[in-house]
């Protein structure tokens, strides 16, 4: 039996993704990155936005055409859309076998093992692609409901895992040649289990010897401590980088958003951490076009944008999502304005991020690499930026130096010292 997962979503989705894989090969099946190959298809489901859940039924369509030539197909639907979705999923695609939702995957292996043959040899295959970095989720859920997001619903209230559990894991990945962990969280700044915090939990991983690199997202400014940014300035192995959503520059949206936080917060935080991490890239999302948004609203985005210089910015479109508060708001901002907007602050972020970036050219930098393809190595430095340079040597797991020579719009390219 060979199986095919395609991953919709954020990092959550992309462990539990690795989570049913390692499952899979247990019971004796192969992984194919060919979904036309596979007896199994599982389309692991987001539905943080409509273009998210436009993606996995537009796949599924396709399915259906497969599963017309071999009716033997067997077609899962699993994560955050299949959480709250499930009938509407069932009654749509009357061809799915099974939908399990991001909260029930505990009883994945139980679904599974009904459509797997009883081989009497007990093949065993393992994970093939053996990881240089690997997410370790540390929460599950959250509790926070941001007005226009439909997390807390799908994925249910924030729980935060056991820390011996959490440190097995870290010590199985390292055993098994990983050398950066990527912590994973909604909001790893308010982990807490047993008195032991997210500084404390940083610490712990970090005393262990083969962890080379630690990197953690997402992050929440109401929650971010200063006893957090102190470990970031003197702990070596935590990368350089750190994700802090913004959403808004305006606080009347803020407020809407229910964030919890100023912009005047935000910008104090934001300038605390610069000052005492200086090598350190900031990174944010935004949404543009929450509900009431005007022009003003805007421009204040716009500004706070170009004031704090991010290393990079995810501009997402709002959309509109089921259950969630703002979804019941009026005002709605037209697409056009939108589309507009998008475009204005697209433009002017790509020219800062490339600005920023280009500081780097003639430095040497220390990079991960992660890739090797056809004499070309993908790696990455600790500031989250993706480099590639030429060699003929596999380097993949190791730390290299390499001198920057060109700055892209999202990545950089450099020359092995
Ligand atoms: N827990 C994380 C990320 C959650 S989803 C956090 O709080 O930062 C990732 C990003 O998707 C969010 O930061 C937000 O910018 C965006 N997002 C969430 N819901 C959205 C919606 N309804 N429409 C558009 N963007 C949304
Ligand atoms: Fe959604 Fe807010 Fe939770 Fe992030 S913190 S997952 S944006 S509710
Ligand atoms: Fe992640 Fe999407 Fe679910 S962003 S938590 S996969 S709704």
């Amino acid at each position: 039996m060979k199986f095919y997962i395609e991953t919709i979503g954020c990092q959550m989705n992309v462990n539990d993704s690795d989570k049913m894989a390692e499952i899979l090969l247990e019971n004796g099946c192969m992984q194919t990155d060919d979904m036309l190959q596979a007896n199994i298809v599982i389309i692991n489901t987001c539905s943080v936005r409509f273009s998210a859940e436009h993606k996995a039924y537009s796949l599924l369509g396709r399915l259906k055409e497969q599963k017309d030539i071999n009716p033997n197909l067997i077609i899962g639907v699993t994560g955050c859309m299949a959480q709250y979705a499930t009938k509407e999923i069932k009654s749509r695609c009357k061809y799915v076998d099974f939908v399990l939702g991001a909260r029930d995957l505990d009883m994945f292996s139980k679904v599974i093992i009904k459509y797997l043959p009883k081989s009497k040899e007990n093949v065993k295959y393992k994970q093939e692609n053996k990881e240089v970095f690997k997410y370790i989720t540390i929460m599950r859920g959250c509790s926070n409901f941001c007005s226009y997001c439909i997390v807390p619903y799908v994925r249910g209230p924030e729980i935060s895992i056991n820390y011996n559990e959490i440190i097995k894991e870290v010590n199985e990945a390292v055993t098994d040649g990983a050398k950066e962990i990527i912590l994973l969280g909604q909001n790893v700044n308010s982990y807490n289990y047993d008195g032991v915090n997210f500084t404390h939990l940083l610490q712990k991983v970090s005393q262990i010897d083969k962890v080379k690199r630690i990197r953690f997202m997402t992050n929440h400014p109401k929650d971010f401590s200063n006893e957090l940014i102190e470990e970031i300035a003197t702990n070596k192995k935590i990368c350089r980088h750190i994700h802090l959503p913004l959403q808004s520059g305006s606080n009347a949206i803020l407020k809407a958003m229910n964030r919890k936080y100023t912009y005047e917060q935000y910008e104090n935080l934001f300038n605390k951490i610069r000052n005492s991490i200086p090598d350190i890239s900031i990174t944010s999302d935004i949404i543009i076009g929450f509900p009431g948004e005007t022009d003003k609203d805007f421009k204040a985005t716009f500004d706070a944008s170009r004031k704090l210089q991010f290393g990079g910015l995810f501009i997402f479109k709002y959309s509109s999502r089921p259950k969630t508060v703002s979804a019941k708001l009026k005002n709605i901002v037209p697409l056009e304005v939108i589309k507009k907007r998008h475009t204005l602050l697209l433009e002017d972020s790509n020219i800062i991020s490339k600005k920023i970036n280009e500081k780097y050219i003639n430095q040497v930098v220390e990079v991960l690499v992660e890739n090797f393809k056809k004499n070309i190595a993908q790696a990455r430095n600790s500031q989250n930026i993706k480099i590639f340079f030429d060699t003929d040597k596999n380097l993949v797991g190791q730390i290299v130096n390499v001198k920057i020579t060109k700055v892209l719009p999202n990545s950089m390219l450099g020359i092995l010292q």
